[in-house]
This record gives C-alpha cells, structure tokens and sequence, in this order.
C-alpha cells in the first residue's frame, strides 16, 4: 500500500538490469490506475493504490536479466511471495496468461523452462484461475502500454509477436485481451482508450521488433 516503497524495490530491480521494461512498467501502473479510478465512479470500491503498485511491480522479474516471459514471472512470483506479498506474486504470474483456460504449455518456448519451475506455475495457475478485476486491469495493461507510452493492443500485440515470436496458441492469447477490453468497457460503458492520453500518437510511430 506504500507507492514510494514500490517505487523504491523496482528502481531497485531497474539497477540490477537496466532497459525498457522500466518505463513500461511505469506506465502499466499509470493506465491501470486509470482504468480502476474509472470502474469506482462507475459503482466499484476498488483500492487504486493497490492496483498502482501491482501494476508497478508485475514485471518486477526482470531484476534477473533477460530469460524467457515465462521465467521471468517465475522470478517476479518467487520475489515478491519472500517480501510477503502474495497478491502481487500472484499477478506476476498471472498477468502472462490473459486466457484463463490457456494451455500453458503453448507458452513461448516452453520446452526450455526447468521442470521444477513448470510444475510450480501450473500449480500457481490452477489455484488462481478466477482472475478479479484487478488481475484483469493490470493483464490488459500490460498490452496497452510500453516504454514510450500508451499503444493500441493491436500495436502492442504485434510488437511481442515480432520480437518473441507466435506458436499456434498466440490467436488464443490475444483472444483473452480481447475479452477483458470488452469485459471492462461493458463495466465503464466507454472504450478503455478513451482512458488513454495521447494513445492515438501510437500508430503514428514506429513498431519494435
Ligand atoms: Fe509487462
């Protein structure tokens, strides 16, 4: 509940492995709380610096350097279960599975993640698999934001398409984005980008791959 402490353990986790992920996830944390401000005035008693400071730390995995996505919410989950803080472990996990029912070992190459770890995120997903709006929020955040700020999802999409790569499973996880937007939009009764500043500067600019 304490954004300077937030602050404090990803600048922490910046230094240990400078790059993008930084910013974007300052900028997670911006468009999540924007989105959950909008749910309360439509009739939600959602807690915003919660969901800021979630936002701010779903990638806080990355503190160890590059490793696969999936790894890298391993990492995140590990990290913030020993500060004591289950629910923003929880959602370094889940953030990386829009789809509920996906099948998690279509996940980008899969076959490189140690059995240990596998074994432990299945569990991690089964006992989570009822998203709550906040879970949802900061999922569909992660694909509306990146370092330089708000992107349509398509962009966004795309972008992780080219530099990750996609597997026969990708149609599927974009389904899941698909759905929170509409899910949260019947919620706010307007569209999420309207949310957005500046959002429509996105397809005006170049596409990372
Ligand atoms: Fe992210």
């Amino acid at each position: 509940m304490d954004r300077a402490y937030a602050n404090d353990v990803l600048s922490w986790a910046y230094q240990q492995n400078p790059g993008p992920w930084y910013n974007h996830s300052l900028n997670v944390a911006k468009a999540t709380e924007k989105i959950i401000l909008e749910l309360n005035k439509n009739g939600h008693d959602l807690n915003s610096t919660l969901a800021y400071n979630a936002a701010l730390l779903h990638d806080i995995g990355r503190f160890k350097g590059f490793t696969e996505s999936v790894i890298h919410s391993y990492d995140g989950y590990m990290f913030m279960k020993e500060l004591g803080y289950m629910g923003n472990a929880i959602i370094c996990v889940t953030h990386s599975f829009p789809c509920r029912n996906e099948n998690i070992e279509n996940a980008a190459n899969w076959s490189l993640i140690p059995d240990y770890m596998k074994k432990q995120l299945l569990e991690i997903l089964e006992e989570n698999h009822d998203y709550d709006l906040y879970n949802k929020v900061i999922t569909l955040c992660d694909a509306l934001a990146d370092a330089e700020g708000f992107s349509i999802l398509e962009k966004r999409l795309i972008s992780v398409g080219l530099r990750h790569g996609t597997n026969l499973n990708t149609t599927s996880h974009w389904k899941g984005f698909y759905k929170i937007k509409k899910e949260l939009e019947d919620l706010i009764g307007r569209s999420i980008y309207s949310l957005l500043p500046e959002i429509e500067k996105s397809i005006y600019t170049n596409i990372d791959y």
